[in-house]
């Protein structure tokens, strides 16, 4: 809509910092426990356990030493003990329970572990001259190694899903059932079983665990280093990943902000004013920092600078009394029209503060003056829906100047009360509804948080999640 406008903005704050963009306008830092929720809300563990109920186990066993799928190497199982193999009239799996997802970040190596530990119950169905039912529980875990890679060139970074296996370590099995003296031959026929499922089962279980797992990840991991972007009156305005890192048991990731004007050029917003702080998670599972250059940019595109005609017969009967008690002013108030510049914001610890220039002109049937004044506001922050907004309101007005005049000089400062009137009543009002939409940050809403408090810093906005309820 302002193109022209908005080039000049972005130019102009480009002008601002010109010697590197290296430190990132916005920071996400999430801990694992945050990863561990976003992972575990994507295991869709019935389809999981759908699919592990349905493995060829009883074939495997039946096949004894010779049909085990193509594992190769097993251990050479007695003629007698294959034979009783042969007897087994059933082998399934009664449950799978996958266990509380455990996330590690390796900083050393810059992998991130995720590791899926899973309890399957199998129940063996033995003839009745053997007993009866035995019921083996395994415990197996799952890993996988999400490794950050840094590409040499273009410096970006990428994270990568490895290598998938199990955890031998981590295998146990437990006979559930295992009560009172037992046959020799049972004994025997144990041993053989337990010991076919140890050197088959995880293997089996891995196969099918983990393409899912590693889909699962990579899903994960596309939306961990997707962009937000917004259109804002016709710019575009996008946070894209430009950094990962693990640092203090967190993960973080920076964002670079670029706007994309309709022309198509793009403009990098420039580094905040200061680089953005490290900022410690505390209790918060997540937490994310904008720079003060960022949220001006925002602002911006939302207010690009604009005039407005009143019409509303309220607001215009409001200042024509402000401006009756003037002496000597005679006539008509008809109509008024307030025009806005690009508003300049500032942070400090607890603090934003937007100012920016106005132009009231004040008609009757033709122009008889205009008004100049710098209004001040204070910013607040709210974030819903994954979109942080910004609420602007009145603080104060000064710098009230005539700038013409066709009805002669007068004092403006007598018209203090009437511009601070039109502009809380009118031009807030009006910046706070185009301000409405809200700018969509990156992951809130991916990660499942309604809700953000928000801090405001020396020139850094601090947003933090509350903590996670279990
Ligand atoms: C008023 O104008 C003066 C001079 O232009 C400027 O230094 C001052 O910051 C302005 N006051 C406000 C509140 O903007
Ligand atoms: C008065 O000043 C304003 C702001 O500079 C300008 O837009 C307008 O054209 C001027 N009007 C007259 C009648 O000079």
């Amino acid at each position: 809509m302002f193109p022209v406008l908005a080039l000049a903005i972005f130019c102009g704050l480009l002008a601002q910092n010109t010697q590197g963009y290296a430190s990132p306008q916005a920071i996400v830092n999430l801990g694992p426990e945050m990863l561990q929720r976003l992972i575990s809300h994507r295991l869709d563990s019935q389809a999981l356990v759908g699919r592990l109920q349905n493995l060829p186990l009883q074939s495997i066993l039946q096949g004894g030493s010779g049909g085990l799928l193509g594992l190769g190497n097993l251990p050479v199982l007695g003629g007698l003990v294959d034979g009783l193999l042969g007897n087994i009239l059933g082998v399934k799996i009664r449950n799978i329970e996958l266990l509380r997802l455990d996330i590690r970040l390796d900083e050393v190596a810059k992998h991130i572990i995720v590791t899926v530990p899973a309890d399957v119950e199998i129940e063996i169905n033995l003839p009745l001259s053997l007993g009866r039912l035995l019921h083996v529980k395994l415990y197996l875990d799952i890993q996988v190694a999400v490794r950050i890679l840094t590409d040499p060139v273009s410096g970006h970074v990428k994270l990568v899903v490895g290598n998938c296996h199990n955890n031998p370590g981590h295998l146990r099995i437990t006979l559930l059932n295992n009560k009172g003296p037992l046959l020799q031959t049972v004994n025997n026929l144990l041993r053989a079983v337990t010991d076919i499922l140890e050197k088959t089962v995880p293997h089996l279980l891995q196969k099918e665990l983990c393409p899912l797992v590693n889909m699962l990840l990579e899903d994960v991991l596309n939306l961990l280093q997707g962009s937000s972007s917004s259109y804002v009156h016709g710019d575009m305005i996008q946070l894209r990943p430009s950094s990962t890192s693990l640092r203090n048991g967190v993960m973080q990731i920076g964002y670079e902000g670029t706007v994309r004007l309709p022309g198509g050029q793009n403009y990098i917003v420039p580094s905040g004013t200061a680089p953005l702080p490290h900022a410690p998670l505390g209790d918060a599972p997540m937490n994310m920092l904008l720079s003060d250059h960022l949220l001006s940019a925002m602002l911006r595109a939302f207010l690009t600078p604009r005039a407005i005609n009143i019409h509303s017969p309220q607001e215009i009967t409001a200042f024509s009394r402000q401006m009756a008690a003037l002496s000597g002013f005679k006539g008509a108030i008809r109509a008024l029209q307030v025009s806005y510049g690009a508003p300049v914001l500032a942070m400090t610890v607890g603090r934003i503060e937007v100012k920016q220039n106005i132009d009231v002109k004040v008609y009757s049937g033709r122009h008889l003056f205009t008004v100049r004044a710098t209004v001040t506001s204070l910013g607040a922050v709210s974030v819903a829906g994954g979109s942080l907004r910004l609420t602007l309101h009145l603080e104060g007005i000064d710098n009230l100047s005539l700038i013409n005049s066709s009805v002669g000089n007068f004092d403006v400062q007598h018209l203090t009360g009437a511009i601070s009137h039109l502009v809380s009543g009118f031009l807030l009002p009006h910046q706070n509804h185009l301000l409405a939409e809200g700018f969509p940050l990156p992951l809130v809403q991916q990660l499942g948080i309604d809700h953000l408090n928000a801090a405001p810093g020396q020139n850094a906005l601090l947003l933090f999640a509350p903590p996670l309820a279990s």
